[in-house]
C-alpha cells in the first residue's frame, strides 16, 4: 500500500503518518507532500524521518506540474488530502490563501489523480461546512451546507468539487468531515493549545464573546484511526462524519485545562467575538461507526491529560513555533480586541 499524504507536516496529517507507520507489517509506504507554511513543521515527524518507508517532498498542492509528475511517477494507491489553510481566524483576516490552497489545491490534486487513475482519493473536511446547528439536532451527512466563514466556505466548495469527480468521472472519492480535533503538536492558534500555552506563561486567555459556543471534541488519534478505517472500508462517493461525541462549551474546556495546569480561572479574559461565529457544532457519526466499526476510544478527560502533559513536556517546541510569524499574527488577531 502506497499513500500520498498532503499536508502531512501539520497537526492531523503528521499524527496520521505516525499512526500508519507504526502499523504492524506489512507497513505502508508514505509520501508526504507539504509546502511547509507557518503550520507545517518537520519536527512533528522527527520520529519517522529516518524510516525507509517514508519520504518527504517539499511542495505546493497548487503546483500542477509537480503534483502531476509525483502522482504519475509514484502511482500511489491512495491520496489523503489534509493540506489546507485550516484556521478560521486567519481566513477572516486574509481569505485569499484559503481559497488558493483549499479549493485550487484540491482541484489540482483531483485532476492529477484523474489523469493517473489513482484507486482512492480521501478528502479530509470538517463539520464546519454544516454551519451552526440548532439544539437538539445533530448534523448527519445529508444536512444542508451553511458555511459561515471563508475557511468553511472553501472547505464546502472543495467537498462538492471532490464529490463531483465521483459523479462525473466515477473517480473513487471519499469525503470525511470531522469535528474539532485536539492533541499533541497542534499549532497554538487553535483554542486548546493556545489556552494551554498562554496559561503556562500566566498570560490572559482570550475568550470570544460569552464563551458559551459549543464544539464537539475529538482526540486526534481517534480521528486518524477513523480515516484509516474509511480508507479500508469506506464506500466511494460517500461522505463520512467523524465526531468525538463530546460537546462542551468553550468556557468549560478552558476551565478544565486551567485546572489541569494548576492556574487560576482569573486568567480568562472575555474579548470581542469572532465575526460570523458559529454557536454550536453537533455531528452524528452513526454512519462511519455502522459501516466501518470505528468508534472513538479516548475520553475527553484522558485526551486533555495527554495533551496538557505533552505541552508541559515540550517547551522548546512551543517556543520555536511561537517565535517569528506567530507574534505578528497574535498581535493582528488579538491586540485591541
Ligand atoms: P494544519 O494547519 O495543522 O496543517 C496544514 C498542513 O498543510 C501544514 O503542514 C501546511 O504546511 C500544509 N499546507 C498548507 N497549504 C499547503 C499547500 N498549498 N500545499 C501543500 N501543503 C500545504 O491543519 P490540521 O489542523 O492538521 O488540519 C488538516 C486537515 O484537516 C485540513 O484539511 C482541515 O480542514 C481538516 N480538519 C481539521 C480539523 C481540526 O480541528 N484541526 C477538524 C476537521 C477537519
Ligand atoms: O470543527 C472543526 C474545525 O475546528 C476545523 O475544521 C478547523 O480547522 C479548526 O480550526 C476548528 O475550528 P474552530 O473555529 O471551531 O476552532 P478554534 O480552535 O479556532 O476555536 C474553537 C472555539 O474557541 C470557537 O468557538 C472559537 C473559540 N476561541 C478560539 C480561539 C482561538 C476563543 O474563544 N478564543 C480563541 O482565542
Amino acid at each position: 500500500m502506497k499513500f500520498l499524504v498532503t499536508g502531512g507536516a501539520g497537526f492531523i496529517g503528521s499524527a496520521f503518518i505516525r499512526l500508519v507507520l507504526s502499523d504492524p507489517p506489512p507497513k505502508p509506504y508514505v509520501l508526504n507532500l507539504d509546502k511547509l507554511t507557518y503550520a507545517g513543521n518537520l519536527e512533528n515527524l522527527a520520529s519517522v524521518a529516518g524510516d525507509p518507508c517514508y519520504r518527504f517532498i517539499h511542495g505546493d498542492i497548487c503546483d500542477g506540474a509537480l503534483v502531476n509528475a509525483l502522482i504519475g511517477d509514484e502511482k500511489p494507491d491512495v491520496i489523503v488530502n489534509f493540506a489546507a489553510e485550516s484556521h478560521v481566524d486567519r481566513s477572516i483576516l486574509s481569505p485569499a490563501p484559503v481559497f488558493e490552497t483549499n479549493l485550487r489545491g484540491t482541484f489540482t490534486l483531483l485532476e492529477a489523480a484523474r489523469a493517473h487513475q489513482t484507486p482512492r482519493f480521501v478528502h479530509i473536511s470538517t463539520d464546519e461546512v454544516y454551519g451552526s446547528i440548532e439544539l437538539p439536532y445533530q448534523a448527519n451527512e445529508d444536512f444542508p451546507l451553511r458555511p459561515a466563514s471563508p475557511y468553511s466556505a472553501s472547505k464546502a466548495a472543495s467537498d462538492l468539487l471532490a464529490l463531483s469527480y465521483f459523479i462525473t468521472y466515477r473517480m473513487p472519492v471519499i469525503v470525511t468531515r470531522a469535528s474539532n480535533n485536539y492533541g499533541p503538536y497542534q499549532f497554538p492558534e487553535k483554542l486548546i493549545p493556545l489556552m494551554i500555552s498562554n496559561a503556562l506563561e500566566s498570560k490572559p486567555l482570550p475568550i470570544y464573546g460569552d464563551g458559551m459556543h459549543i464544539r464537539d471534541w475529538l482526540y486526534v488519534d481517534d480521528h486518524c484511526r477513523a480515516i484509516r478505517a474509511v480508507i479500508e472500508r469506506g464506500r466511494p462517493g460517500e461522505i463520512y462524519n467523524i465526531g468525538g461525541n463530546r460537546a462542551l462549551t468553550n468556557i468549560e474546556v478552558v476551565r478544565r485545562l486551567l485546572q489541569a495546569v494548576g492556574k487560576p480561572e482569573s486568567l480568562m479574559k472575555p474579548v470581542a467575538d469572532r465575526p460570523g461565529h458559529d454557536r454550536r457544532y453537533a455531528l452524528s457519526s452513526e454512519k462511519v461507526m455502522r459501516e466501518t466499526g470505528w468508534h472513538p476510544q479516548v475520553s475527553f478527560e484522558e485526551g486533555l491529560k495527554r495533551t496538557v502533559d505533552w505541552y508541559q513536556s515540550n517547551p522548546a517546541w512551543i517556543a520555536r513555533v511561537k517565535s517569528g510569524e506567530y507574534q505578528s499574527y497574535y498581535q493582528q488577531n488579538y491586540a485591541g480586541r
